[in-house]
Formats: structure tokens, C-alpha cells, sequence
């Protein structure tokens, strides 16, 4: 096939909606629900909030029209459209970054979300709140230490999201977003109701909404920053894949402000379904990852209609992270679809299996092999420390540094789909030369640690 045929052949978001639904079916997942309220928890609740929400708007919502623009203008996978850009430049390896984080993101996800899945299961049959609350803690440990149940719930959820990944854009993706995620809406809305109509909910609508700004650590700002490119499914080519298949017509900064803004309002009505009823009934916000598994059954538990609302609230999870994960994979789908000509159901199923067992290591990491470590962590916080506050923010960088200075500046004005010669225009530019390389530079070095190191070799710290 010559590669003019093969560019017509390639596939396309049937309907406006359809592309953005998908892209927040994206962006909204067990960032949202699982991560960001712990997070949020652990450094402090409001001061974090408004560290993040300033990473959001400065850095996330330019390189996510950075992303779609790349995308939409080469019509290629993550590594393609950068070679298409810059033929013969080192630069295609930001693609390659890219896929090697969504084998990364990929392989720990499903795990957690398997354990929603089961979480589901237990909610359902009753047993979640049968469990004394006292008793959650280890029943959760115990649950995530055992060899075998926890990854059949992660195959099983991989396999979910291969049958749907499989059946293409238009009838797998588009379609299956079409339904979850007017369905994830609904479900929200009914906890958020529910939260904020406890009594006793104001105190924790005051720990997300009054900020605290002594609580602020150099560390939290990392967080902050790393999960705003986690939660907008930034720094990995994802939003340069779904842009790929965006026909010309669409609005792209449109786009990005409404995906962007859809993504961090989820997370912010999430905190409220979750920090209300935390504080209702007395319980600790700061109880890292295990405060969705742990403590808010504990809440469930004395709620009344209780179980109706558990099983609503796990399946949320489940469907944001179903809706996620099948953007992730599509990253080395569409790549070794183009690179290898393989078919997307070859690709498909090969790349899903290799995740899955790559996230083996993860899930017994918590259990039978926890004395392995590596640099002092386990192998499931160090994949997720690598990929989610490393390799994503790099590929962040690499991207605003390659439409500010690679491409030519004619050219960036040009994809972002902003008006020529505005204010706007030059403002985004600025921000993909300057500003967010900068602002991301710092915490990368600080978070690896190296910030310290140049630091003390220049004299400025003892
Ligand atoms: N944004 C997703 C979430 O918040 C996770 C994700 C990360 C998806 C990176 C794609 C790429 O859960």
C-alpha cells in the first residue's frame, strides 16, 4: 500500500463529541478519584489545590493544544508525528519516551484498577461493608498482598479493555466513551449529592476549599505538577494519538480548555464526594493510597443506604479507569500498527498481553515480593514514580520544547488552530519556549534530586 492509501485509510473520531468525550474519558480516571484525593490528603488539602490548578492552567491546558495540534497536523502515532515534523532529527525519541511510559502507566493501572473491580464485586455481594471498619486496613493489605486474586482482577480488566481497544476508534473507543461517560457523570453527581448532604460535611468542604499555605512543601509542588500532567493524560503522546484521528474542522484550543477543564472540575467534585463524608464520620484524609479501599468504606459502613452507595462508588472507579486505560494503550497500538504494519487486532492483543504481565511484578510486589526494592522503593512505587513524576513530565518538556523552537515558529502558529498573529497565539508560543520548559525543568531537578547538586556545586546552598 503506498502511504498516500494508507494515510486515507486511517481512522477518524466519527463526531465532535464523540473526540471529546474521549479525551476526557482520558483525562479522568484513578488520577481523579484514586490519586488526587490522597495526594490532596497527604500535603494539605487547599494550598495544594491551588499549586496544582496553577500547573493546570499554565502548563497543562498549552502542551494538551500542543499535543492535539502535533497529532491532528501529522495524522500520526506518537512517534510518527514527530518524524513527520522534523524527518531525520533525534526528536521522534520523545515519541519513544512516550511508549515506554503507557507500557509503564499501563502495567500498574490495571492493577489498581483490578482491585476496583473487586472492590465492585465485594460491594456488591455485601461483604465490603460486612467487614468490621476497623478490620479494613488489613482486609485491604491483605487483599493486595495475595499472589493470585489480585492479578486475575487486573487480567480480567485487560481484557476488557482489549476487546474494546480491538474493535478500533469509531466502534470501540468513540462508542464505549459515548455511554461511560454520561454514565460517570450521573454517578458522581448522585455521591456528591449524598456527601454534602451529610451532617457534619462542612468541615471537609473547608479542608479542600481554605488553604493552609505553611503546609506547602517543595515536595508537594512536585506532586502537584506531576499529577497535572498524570491527570490531563499529558507527556506520553496520548493526546498527540486521539489528536491523530481529530478531523480538520474541530476547534483544538477549544478543545483542550473544555477537556482540561472537564478533567480538574471531576477531580474537584470528586474531593467533595469524598473529603465531606471523610470528615462526617471523623476519619483521617491523609491515609495515602489506601483511602479509597480503606477508609471511605469505613464511611460507607455507617451511612445510611450504605451499600447502594459503595457499590455506585467503585464502579465509578472502575469505568474512569476503564475509559483511561483504553487511551493508554491505543499510545503502542497506533505505533506498531504504522511502524510494523501490523493489524490493530495483532497489535492489540500482543501489546495488552505484555502489560498485563508486566504488571505482575507490580501487583506481587505488594505481597510476596515486597522485600525487593529498588532505590529504597517497591516495584510498583517505583514504576509509578519513574513514569508518572518523571518520564511524564520530560515528555512534557520535549513537547513544549519541540513546537516552541523545532518545528519553526511560522509553523507553530500555525497547528495550534489559534488566530494568527494574537495575543493568544504569541502567549502560547511564549509559554511552550519559556515558561513551561522552566517551570518544569525546576521540579524535574528537584525531584531527581539534582536541583541540590548544582545548587551546592554554584555556592548557593551549604
Ligand atoms: N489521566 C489518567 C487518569 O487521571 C491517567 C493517564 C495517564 C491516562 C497518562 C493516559 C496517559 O487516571
Amino acid at each position: 500500500m503506498s502511504k498516500g492509501l494508507a494515510q486515507q485509510g486511517r481512522e477518524q473520531w466519527k463526531s465532535r463529541t464523540g473526540f471529546m468525550l474521549a479525551a476526557m474519558g482520558s483525562a479522568i480516571g484513578l488520577g481523579n478519584i484514586w490519586k488526587f484525593p490522597y495526594i490532596t490528603g497527604e500535603y494539605g488539602g487547599a494550598a495544594f489545590i491551588i499549586v496544582y490548578l496553577i500547573c493546570i492552567a499554565l502548563i497543562g491546558i498549552p502542551i494538551m493544544l500542543a499535543e492535539f495540534a502535533i497529532g491532528r497536523n501529522t495524522q500520526k502515532d506518537a512517534v510518527g508525528s514527530f518524524q513527520e515534523l522534523t524527518p531525520g532529527k533525534p526528536w521522534f525519541i520523545t515519541g519513544i519516551f512516550g511508549v515506554i511510559s503507557a507500557f509503564l502507566i499501563l502495567s500498574f493501572y490495571g492493577v489498581v484498577a483490578g482491585w476496583a473491580l473487586s472492590y465492585t464485586t465485594k460491594a456488591m455481594s455485601g461483604d465490603l461493608l460486612a467487614i468490621p471498619p476497623d478490620k479494613l486496613g488489613d482486609h485491604f493489605g491483605g487483599f493486595i498482598g495475595t499472589s493470585l486474586g489480585p492479578i486475575l482482577w487486573q487480567l480480567l480488566f485487560m481484557a476488557i479493555v482489549i476487546v474494546i481497544v480491538v474493535k478500533g476508534i469509531k466502534e470501540g473507543i468513540e462508542k464505549w466513551n459515548k455511554i461511560l461517560m454520561p454514565a460517570l457523570g450521573v454517578l458522581l453527581l448522585i455521591l456528591v449529592v449524598r456527601g454534602l448532604t451529610l451532617p457534619g460535611s462542612s468541615e471537609g468542604v473547608a479542608f479542600l476549599f481554605s488553604p493552609d499555605f505553611s503546609a506547602l512543601t517543595g515536595e508537594a509542588i512536585l506532586v502537584a505538577l506531576g499529577h497535572a500532567f498524570f491527570s490531563l493524560s499529558l507527556g506520553m503522546g496520548t493526546m498527540i494519538t486521539y489528536g491523530s484521528y481529530v478531523p480538520k474542522n474541530i476547534n483544538l484550543p477549544t478543545a483542550a480548555t473544555g477537556v482540561s477543564l472537564a478533567d480538574t472540575g471531576f477531580a474537584l467534585v470528586a474531593g467533595l464526594a469524598i473529603f465531606p463524608a471523610l470528615f462526617a464520620f471523623g476519619m483521617d484524609p491523609g491515609a495515602g493510597p489506601g483511602l479509597i479501599f480503606i477508609t471511605l468504606p469505613a464511611v460507607f459502613d455507617l451511612m445510611p443506604f450504605g451499600q447502594f452507595f459503595s457499590v455506585l462508588f467503585f464502579l465509578l472507579i472502575s469505568v474512569a479507569a476503564l475509559t483511561s486505560a483504553i487511551s493508554i494503550l491505543e499510545v503502542p497500538v497506533a505505533y506498531f500498527m504504522r511502524k510494523f504494519e501490523w493489524t490493530r487486532k495483532k497489535a492489540t492483543w500482543i501489546l495488552g498481553t505484555i502489560i498485563f504481565l508486566f504488571g505482575i511484578p507490580s501487583s506481587l510486589s505488594l505481597g510476596a515480593w515486597s522485600g525487593f526494592t529498588i532505590f529504597g522503593k517497591g516495584f510498583f512505587d517505583a514504576v509509578d514514580f519513574l513514569a508518572s513524576y518523571i518520564l511524564l513530565p520530560l515528555g512534557g518538556l520535549l513537547t513544549a520544547l519541540f513546537v516552541g523552537w523545532a518545528i519553526g515558529k511560522k509553523k507553530a502558529e500555525e497547528i495550534g488552530g489559534l488566530a494568527a498573529g494574537g495575543f493568544v497565539n504569541k502567549l502560547w508560543i511564549v509559554t511552550l519556549r519559556f515558561i513551561a520548559p522552566v517551570l518544569i525543568l525546576i521540579v524535574l531537578l528537584s525531584s531527581t534530586g539534582l536541583l541540590d547538586v548544582i545548587l551546592k556545586a554554584i555556592g548557593l546552598k551549604g
